[in-house]
């Protein structure tokens, strides 16, 4: 008989739930988006967040279930993403957890957001009939984290879904996460929220657009595998302010995305050449930063595996040049799918399993830990 978790996610703005079978076979995967609840303030609302959470909880949590087709009492255990997050947001989830674990009287098994990105890829490798070879070397580049771990397994003879892992920080963002430079980049150029999908699809449609100006290698003082965006940000509002010609097409964007219209086809035409080129050099420099520290630490310890996870792994061009990259050095990359790259409940019913395996569990005195860390 296998194991079936249900998995739940609440940390930011996606309400998720999903149930995975040995901590592999995706047996249903459940997300309700905020994003339309948050786009008017450019950003997550804490609050807001928390109040779409508790409305959503119950329909996502059962709607996971019928696609599995299953009832409550079949679930083996219950995992639940306890941090790092929004307090607020992380408490809906971790309170309806507990509730289901005390009724049914199932294992409540409490979950690492960053962890369950580590086992997207896992889930990605295995649906494809592929293994990641471990030891390897992780990259999770999202809207809140940008960070690099060496990923081994805590006993190097057991390599399968229930083996428990260990974690090595070696790399992370001074200042903002890759995915917040989206962002806010895309608030400078009028381009609505968020800003990773657009900017993404725009910058392929540059077409050889010259750039404006050039981003050069952001250099680091101390550790050599650290990221910054923040200045990168900012070179990008000092161009703006030194070039007036920008601002028209902005206010003509905004107004577009003012009266809903924010699709690429709609807010194409609204970009020049010009743009376009800007957008490319920002997403160019994002892109090799991200690429080019993450193939240096594979190489420096020397593992063939990388794993790039986090909603900006589903950045296109970040998608090929690591595969570029990775064919070049000898080193296999491994992505989750697009859907299994932002934040989702599947990955963390995954990474639960090797908890539950080692019997890690949780009682009621589970509480939010707004800013666990993984190492
Ligand atoms: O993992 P995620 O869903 O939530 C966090 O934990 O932050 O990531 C969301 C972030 C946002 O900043 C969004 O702009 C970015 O991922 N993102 C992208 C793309 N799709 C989403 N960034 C670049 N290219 C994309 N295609
Ligand atoms: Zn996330």
């Amino acid at each position: 008989m296998s194991v079936r978790i249900l998995g739940i996610e609440s940390s930011c703005d996606e309400t998720a739930a999903a149930v995975v079978a040995d901590g592999r076979e995706i047996l249903s995967s459940v997300v309700a988006s905020q994003i339309d609840v948050h786009r008017k303030y450019g950003g997550v609302v804490p609050e807001l967040a928390s109040r779409e959470h508790l409305r959503q909880i119950v329909p996502v949590v059962r709607e996971a279930l019928a696609q599995a087709g299953m009832e409550l009492a079949d679930v083996d255990a219950i995992g639940v993403t306890h941090g790092p997050g929004l307090v607020g947001a992380l408490l809906v989830g971790i309170t309806y957890g507990k509730t289901l674990a005390e009724a049914l009287g199932k294992p409540l098994v409490p979950v690492n957001h960053l962890e369950g990105h580590v086992h997207a890829v896992f889930l990605e490798a295995h649906k494809a009939g592929r293994v990641a070879k471990l030891p390897a070397v992780c990259l999770i580049v999202s809207g809140g984290h940008t960070v690099l771990y060496e990923v081994k397994p805590e006993d190097s003879s057991v390599q399968d879904a229930g083996a428990r892992l260990r974690y090595r920080k070696i790399g992370q963002t001074r200042d903002d996460a890759a995915g917040e430079a989206y962002d806010k980049v895309a608030k400078l150029l009028g381009l609505g929220y968020p800003g990773g999908p657009i900017l993404d699809r725009l910058a392929a449609a540059a077409n050889g657009a010259s750039a404006p100006v050039k981003f050069g290698p952001t250099k680091m003082k101390g550790n050599s595998l650290d990221f910054s965006f923040s200045g990168l940000k900012t070179a990008v509002l000092y161009h703006l302010r030194e070039h007036p010609e920008y601002n028209e097409e902005i206010r003509t964007r905004e107004a577009a995305i003012e009266r809903g219209e924010r699709k690429f086809e709609e807010l194409l035409p609204l970009c020049s050449a010009q743009t376009l080129g800007l957008l490319r050099e920002f997403q160019n420099a994002v892109v090799r930063d991200l690429v080019e520290r993450t193939m240096r630490a594979a190489e420096e310890l020397g593992v063939e595996s990388v794993l790039v996870s986090g909603g900006v792994a589903a950045n296109s061009q970040l998608r090929a040049r690591f595969e570029e990259r990775g064919k070049a050095a000898g080193v296999d990359v491994f992505f989750p799918s697009r859907a299994l790259s932002t934040d989702n409940a599947a990955m963390i019913a995954a990474a639960a399993y090797p908890r539950f395996c080692a019997g890690i569990l949780a009682d009621a005195s589970l509480n939010a830990d707004p800013s666990l860390v993984l190492a």
